[in-house]
């Protein structure tokens, strides 16, 4: 076993560690607290509540949404997706998605299509995991209700144009759902200045959150068009027998992950106390790092952009060797190296970068506290990996 310091590269899964404030809140919450949200008149549960609500506030200007009403909060990025996607697609309707997404999407619309017979396109990506946005506007059918697309992939870390596929589904009638698992806290975001109806994260990614928390932003005028996912109670209008239809309780039933969003406030605190703008410039160096040590490697190929301004901070390589879970075993266990190796559940992508027969790729994903010097000692580790194989 490795004596060496153990070295986190695992964040496009969680981000660790988190900010020390998010342990101090959440431990102060459970040891001095421990109420539910919304539930009670005592001053404890008033306390939370205008907490929570700070939560939201602090969520909505993040992503730079008009009103913090247009935020719901989740249990991560894959219950914001399942909230549009089931909430949004009635029988009749077509979606565009792509290739480069994650199984949060791929899985939810198959389901759909299954039991109901959802028509779907799937648009290709090319080597570099990167979409064409003319491939979306070519797919448009009549009933094209719905664009969904990952803003960047948890595989290579390419930045896809939403912007430009935002606009061709604007133009085409058809709402438009961002995936933003890999951007939320990694790139600047504003959700009321570009042409995004839907936007999902997880608060336990790049918003450094507590794993157990999301977000899902669901544009004002169109909460009406969204039905709910679940139904139960909200704390509000507990003499109706139907659901609220107001933001954001109609989103929430049953009790809030109140830990979770004690810590995601404090998280959110700190990311805009930081600036995502910060947060970006050191991702950007530690992938530029990464794209130079790694990409020379004998008997690894390294797809996706090979510029660090076209990708967030996700590096991933193909192997020749051998499996990529064996590879990462070995980082682990003998380098006290942590990351994901394998399909990192966006299956379809693999077949378009070449990692598909590898059986998927070893995954790199700094965070905003991952050092210059331990991606040294991640690329070295590497080398002498590679060096191992090829001598
Ligand atoms: N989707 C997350 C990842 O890529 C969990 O690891």
């Amino acid at each position: 076993m490795s004596e060496q310091p153990l070295i986190y590269l695992d964040n496009a899964a969680t981000s660790f560690p988190k900010p020390d404030s998010v342990y101090t809140a959440m431990d102060a919450y459970h040891r001095n607290s421990g109420v539910p949200v919304g539930r009670g008149a005592y001053r404890k549960s008033i306390e939370l509540q205008s907490s929570i609500d700070q939560c939201r506030k602090l969520a909505a200007k993040l992503l730079g949404a008009a009103r913090p009403e247009e935020i719901a909060f989740t249990f991560n990025g894959t219950d914001s997706l399942n909230t549009i996607i089931h909430g949004v697609l009635k029988p009749g309707d077509h979606v565009i998605t792509s290739d480069v997404e994650h199984n949060s999407v791929l899985r939810t619309l198959q389901t759909l299509k299954d039991r109901w017979g959802l028509e779907t396109t799937i648009v290709p990506a090319d080597q570099s995991g990167l979409v064409e946005p003319q491939a979306f506007q070519n797919a448009i059918r009549k009933n094209t209700r719905l664009i969904i697309l990952n803003h960047a992939s948890n595989v290579t870390g390419t930045i896809q144009p939403v912007n430009d596929v935002g606009d061709i589904a604007r133009n085409a009638g058809a709402l438009f759902l961002v995936d933003a698992a890999q951007s939320a806290g990694h790139l600047p975001l504003n959700v009321a200045e570009t042409p995004i109806d839907f936007l999902a994260c997880p608060g336990h990614k790049g918003l450094l959150g507590p794993l157990g928390t999301g977000l899902v932003y669901i544009r004002s005028d169109l909460v009406d068009q969204v039905q709910s996912l679940r139904q139960g109670g909200t704390g509000t209008r507990s003499e109706e027998e139907t659901q609220p239809v107001s933001m954001p309780e109609k989103f929430e039933s049953g009790n809030h992950n109140a830990p979770g969003l004690i810590g995601l406030r404090a998280a959110l605190e700190y990311v805009l106390e930081q600036g995502v703008a910060q947060f970006r410039q050191h991702e950007q160096q530690l992938t530029a790092q990464l794209l130079e040590g790694l990409q020379q490697l004998p008997g690894f190929l390294l797809p996706g952009p090979g510029a660090a301004e076209d990708r967030v901070g996700v590096v991933s390589l193909v192997s020749q060797f051998a499996e990529p879970q064996v590879l990462a075993s070995i980082l682990d266990e003998n380098f006290g190296i942590q990351i994901r190796a394998g399909l990192h559940c966006a299956p379809r992508i693999h077949a378009c970068i070449g990692s598909k027969e590898a059986g998927g790729t070893l995954r790199f994903s700094p965070g905003p506290f991952t050092t210059v010097q331990q991606i040294e000692t991640a690329v070295a580790a590497m080398q002498e990996l590679a060096q191992s194989f090829a001598g």
